[in-house]
Order: structure tokens, then sequence, then C-alpha cells
């Protein structure tokens, strides 16, 4: 009899899909406790938007959430979502950094590392392979699955060739939007199984409501671990409930190694937690209907669910189908990137910028231009002349981002740190500093340097702790450049824009 291995998501794109990452750390540590005990293969439950969010809206620091998950849960194996050079930001980081990250990420408790690409770059994550391999984390190689011209089954294959010549220990399927076929799902397991000895995992949202057909396939094409959360925080954006993937289990003659007597307890206590967010607001259960238009518009779990709420915080709700709409149009333009974050963000704002400023293209984030220059790397196809030229305002090289060539911020960042809190800041403070300044110094502000006055630095200024919801009024504003606070993603962030002049 085969054994299927399942591993819970719930601490970490559980609360992402459905809670937007709000759930406090007490609960996430009972969860955590409780679901240690099932008998999962793993755990999902930290990287991803969970650890900005420790900062920004938990007022903790994400190493002390994960120190203490690893307490609680000392059976199963603790997994964690890396977003290659982009680490867990919006954007890439020098390798000294990433290096530091994955060793302090590993030696903090986390065994397994599944990292990806959002354009499926190998640029972009060879250097993140090879740090999780050099200090022996479990390298769980993941293809951001997207449906477009350019996305063929050859195409996933030949990636996951590349990830076995740079070590991978297994490969996961990675359907962030919850998009792949039940017949794809099948055929894209059986296809790799011919190609690759190393185990496969199947990631699947339930945006959609396809995703029981998905894993039935899927198992039945000999895939070895199937993700799902406990299940008051399955469904909808979120993910198949772990008892229902276990009945079809059941169904199909394949066993598993899990405990049903502890996942029953761990049932009660996941209800009574949702129950709080539920009652508060941040559980939000409209993203738990299923919406099958997410084969036209392809976002991510999280993605939706901000979407609706940034809309709605800004009295725009019935803009919601048209900005939906908007949506694929921006992500072919743009050379059909796989709408995961940061991509997701990237895309889902300018949609957003896009209607309600009534003009395509008026302002765009900086961060799309930094895209349209190489500085995420290669999209999958090639991007029109025309339209970038009208984006970044005139003719500019494509130069695909080199993270060799990146200047290290460590010391830089270190000393900074140590002129702030006048002490040596920890290596993990610097780390997170970097990829996350504003944050993180409002929480070392808060909580160590309570007295002292804030710094003319308008951007930190904003005090996440007061202001959680998204603003319509630009919280910085020069002569023809203005920054936002947007919610369209994972999370909220910066976006500067500026006007790009018409015509051109
Ligand atoms: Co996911």
């Amino acid at each position: 009899m085969k054994t299927i291995c399942i591993q819970d998501l719930t601490v970490r794109d559980g609360n992402q899909s459905l809670l937007a990452t709000r759930m406090e750390r007490e609960d996430i540590l009972t969860l955590a406790a409780a679901l240690d005990k099932v008998g999962y293969h793993s755990m999902e439950v930290w990287g991803g938007a969970t650890f900005d969010s420790a900062y920004r809206f938990l007022n903790q620091s994400s190493w002390d959430i994960l120190r203490d998950i690893r307490k609680v849960a000392p059976n199963t194996k603790l997994s964690m979502l890396l977003r290659g050079q982009n680490i867990v930001g919006y954007r890439h980081y020098d390798n000294d950094i990433l290096e530091r990250f994955i060793r302090l990420t590993i030696e903090n408790g986390i065994d397994i590392i599944r990292c990806f690409d959002a354009l499926n770059d190998i640029e972009n994550i060879r250097h993140a392979f090879s740090y999780v391999k050099k200090y022996n984390a479990h390298l769980q190689a993941a293809i951001a699955y997207t449906v477009s011209p350019v996305h063929s089954n050859e195409y996933y294959i030949d990636l996951v060739k590349k990830y076995e010549e740079l070590g991978a220990d297994s490969i996961c399927i990675k359907d962030m939007s919850g998009i792949i076929s039940p017949e794809n799902a099948g055929e894209l397991v059986r296809t790799l199984k011919q190609v690759t000895d190393l185990p496969i995992n199947m990631h699947s949202h339930t945006t959609a409501g396809l995703t029981q057909l998905v894993m039935i396939e899927a198992m039945k094409a000999g895939v070895d671990c199937i993700d799902g959360c406990i299940s008051p925080f399955s469904g909808g954006t979120s993910h198949i409930a772990d008892g229902t993937l276990l009945a079809i289990a059941d169904q199909l003659g394949l066993s598993s190694d899990i405990d049903r007597d502890a996942l029953s307890d761990a049932y009660e206590v996941a209800n009574k937690i949702a129950d709080k967010y539920i009652a508060r607001g941040d559980y939000r259960t409209r993203s738990l209907i299923s919406n099958p238009k997410i084969f036209e518009y392809q976002l991510p779990g999280g993605m939706l669910s901000n979407l609706i709420s940034q809309l709605e915080e800004q009295g725009a709700a019935d803009r919601l189908t048209e900005v939906l709409q908007e949506v694929p149009r921006v992500r072919e333009d743009m050379g059909y990137p796989p709408l995961v974050t940061p991509l997701s963000q990237m895309v889902g704002s300018q949609a957003v910028l896009n209607v309600l400023t009534g003009e395509r293209y008026k302002v765009s984030p900086s961060e799309i231009k930094t895209y349209l220059t190489g500085g995420y790397g290669r999209p999958p196809a090639r991007i029109d002349e025309d339209f970038r030229r009208k984006i970044l305002g005139s003719d500019q090289p494509f130069v695909p981002s080199n993270s060799d060539l990146l200047e290290p911020e460590y010391e830089k960042n270190f000393a900074y740190l140590e002129g702030l809190l006048g002490r040596e800041p920890l290596e993990e403070e610097v780390v997170a500093y970097t990829i996350f300044p504003g944050p993180v110094e409002e929480y070392m502000r808060r909580n160590e340097l309570a007295t002292v006055q804030p710094e003319e630095n308008p951007v930190a200024d904003v005090d996440p702790a007061t202001e959680p919801v998204a603003k319509s009024a630009p919280v910085m504003q020069s002569a023809n450049m203005r920054t936002y606070r947007i919610a369209v993603g994972d999370d909220e962030y910066l976006v500067e824009l500026e006007e790009v002049s018409e015509g051109s």
C-alpha cells in the first residue's frame, strides 16, 4: 500500500489566504501545537507574507515567532516559503543577505525550504538553492504554475530537469491561483514521474472549486505529497481540507501517517480560533465563495481577498469586476508573468491604477519600471517595445538582474541600526531590516526606542499599528512623485507613482 504524505499549510498559507496574515502569535502557537500531534509529513508555518506581517501588524519579531513555533511543534518537520532572490520581500537582495537569511532560517528551526521564483527564472533561484544545500536543509524546488500561450508541460519539465541538476530534494507544483485542470494535474504528475525520481508535491488553491478533482487525479498519477489546511481554514482562496484529502486517499487505497483522533482535536482548536477572526471581520468569509472566473483572472488566493478589501476600503468595491478584467490584459502586456508575489502585487496595482485613474498606464508603480528594465529577471514572453517605451518614457536597455552585481547591504545597515539602537544589532535584526526597513524600524521604535522621536522620514512615519488599512490619500507627495500605501497582494506595501507624460 503506497503511503501519501500530507503537508498542512494552515499557519502560513491558510493564514495568508483567508486572514490576510493577521493571525496573532498566541493563536499561531496554539494551532501549531495541536497540528503537531496530527502526524503530518510537514507543516508550512513561516515565510511568504508572514514575515512582514509579524512586524507590521502583530508588533512581533518574525524570528521570535519561528523559534516559538519550533518549541511548541517538536515532532513535525517545519517548512517555509522562500521567493528566491526576493527572499520574503518585493525586490532582489544581494547574495550575502540571502545566505544569512537562509542560514538563520535553518538555525531557528526550519527543515524544508520551498523555493520558487515568480518568473521561474533559474538565475533568480540558483543562489538560494545552493545556500539551502550548504546549510543542509531539504530543498523543495517549486514551479510557479500558470496557464498562458508560453507555459506548456514541456516548459515545466525542462524547469524540473534544471531543478534536479541544481540539487533539489523534491519538487512542488505550486498552483497558487488554483487554475490547474484536474486532467493536466494528472498529466503533469505522470509526465514528471517519467523524467525524475524526486518526490512530487501538489499545491493547489481551492479558489475555483476544482481542487478536490485535482487532488484525485494527482494521487491517481502517483503524486507523493499533497498540501491542505485544517478544515476551518480551508476552502475558497485557501486550500482543500486535510480531512478531505484523507478521505480521498482512503478511497484510492493510499495509506497515511495521520492520527485521526489528533486531527479531530486539532479541528476543534482551529474552529474556536477561526470563530474569533470571523467575529472581528479579519476572516473574510467572502473569500470562501468558489470563483470559477479565476480561470480568466488567475489571481492567487491572497491577492483576490486583498483586492476585494482594498477596493472596499477605497469605497470602490463596485469596480472589482473592472479591475479583475484588467488584470489579464496587464499580464499579457507584461509578457505573461505567473501571478505570484511580487508579480501579483505589481500586476494588481497596475490594474487598480488603470481602472481608478480612468486611463491605462497613466501612472505606473516604480516596480513595474524595474521589471521592464530587467530588475526582476527574464519575463516568460517578449514584451512589446512600444509598451516598454510608454511606461519607461524613453528607450532603455533590458538588463536581466544579476545578483552577483548587487551592492552588499549588510554592513551599511548594521551601522545604521547600531546608531539607531545604541547597541550592536543582532544579525537577524539587520537581515529583517534590510528586507523591510520601514516596518522593522517602526517595530524597533515602538518596542525599544519608545521615547525617541522618529527622524524625518516620511515613509517610515506612517505608523502601521494605527494605520493598518489602505488609504486613498498619498502618504508622501512631491511634484511628480507620490507614494501610496497599496494593498492588492498578499500584503500592503508602498508604491511610488510617477506621472507618465502623455503620448510618449
Ligand atoms: Co499557496
